[in-house]
């Protein structure tokens, strides 16, 4: 078997023309869409990851503000800042790229973020609505996942689904979704006995361990649909997985450009919900 290639970047353009539309209706409305993204630091690939936020935001309609702050900003002055953005009527969507710097207690400055505002769905009330299944801002890379696995046209609904890796950004939440989409869901992590025994078990196998080519073709059932969540380099072994799975993502171009897609039509939905 071969499998088919899940082009994330096909997808992308399409849900952002769908969203460039919406916005301009939004627009005829009095309302613009705006999305703050604040970085801290200089790290090279929060930078280049917040540059292609704040790029696509314009070039679908949004109005787009960057908050780029030394790495020496301190929690309070940053406090500050998402105040003023809690406030801010030209702001629906805030981001605040994570790792942040160590002076500053991540979990304060997600829990500052007004809840309607939580774009990427960190905020613990969010999570809270993600677990009962009320409507919700869903973080953005485990929406993502569940949009390109539909786009493959098989059901979730009765399929053992395995996830590897048990992160509060991808691993976690995205098994939650799973679950609620009807899978049977597992969740595998660096303590899990066999791995394999696991992942050999999964109709749908997606990881999100953050460790480069952990998953050889013999770890895939025949017939799987594969999601790999590794960035820059794939957690799957790309080439061998292919000759195994049904479809999978690769690494470039599957699961990273949908990050950004499902973060632009979350600050859409909250727009939306904010002007209601
Ligand atoms: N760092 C890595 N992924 C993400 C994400 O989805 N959102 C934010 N804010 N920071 C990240």
């Amino acid at each position: 078997m071969t499998a088919q290639i899940i082009n994330g970047r096909a997808v992308r353009d399409e849900i952002l023309a769908g969203l460039q539309q919406d916005i301009e209706t939004l627009k005829q409305q009095g309302v613009q869409p705006g999305l703050a993204v604040v970085l801290v630091g200089d790290d090279p690939a929060s930078k280049q990851y917040v540059g292609m936020k704040a790029k696509k935001s314009k070039e679908i309609g949004m109005y787009s503000e960057v908050h780029a702050l030394p790495s020496t900003t301190s929690q309070e002055e940053l406090l500050t800042l998402i105040g003023q953005l809690n406030e801010s009527d030209k702001i629906h969507g805030i981001l605040v790229q994570l790792p942040l710097p160590p002076h500053i207690d991540e979990k304060a400055v997600i829990d500052a973020i007004r809840v309607e505002k939580d774009v990427d769905g960190f905020h613990p009330v969010s999570v809270g609505n993600m677990v009962i299944g009320d409507d919700c801002l869903l973080p953005c890379t485990p929406a993502g996942i569940i949009e390109l696995i539909k786009r493959t046209g098989t059901a979730i609904a009765g399929k053992h689904a395995v996830v590897v890796g048990r992160s509060n950004i991808v691993g976690k939440p995205v098994a939650l979704l799973l679950l609620r989409e009807n899978a049977t869901v597992s969740i595998c992590h660096s303590k899990t006995a066999d791995m394999k025994e696991m992942t050999r078990q999964a109709d749908i196998l997606v990881v999100a361990a953050g460790r480069p080519g952990l998953i050889p073709g013999d770890y895939i059932k025949p017939g799987a649909i594969v999601i790999d969540v590794g960035t820059p380099v794939g957690d799957v072994q790309f080439e061998d997985a292919s000759q195994t799975a049904s479809a999978i993502t690769p690494v470039p171009g599957g699961v990273g450009p949908m990050t950004i897609a499902m973060l632009m039509s979350n600050t859409v939905k909250a727009a939306k919900q904010i002007a209601a």
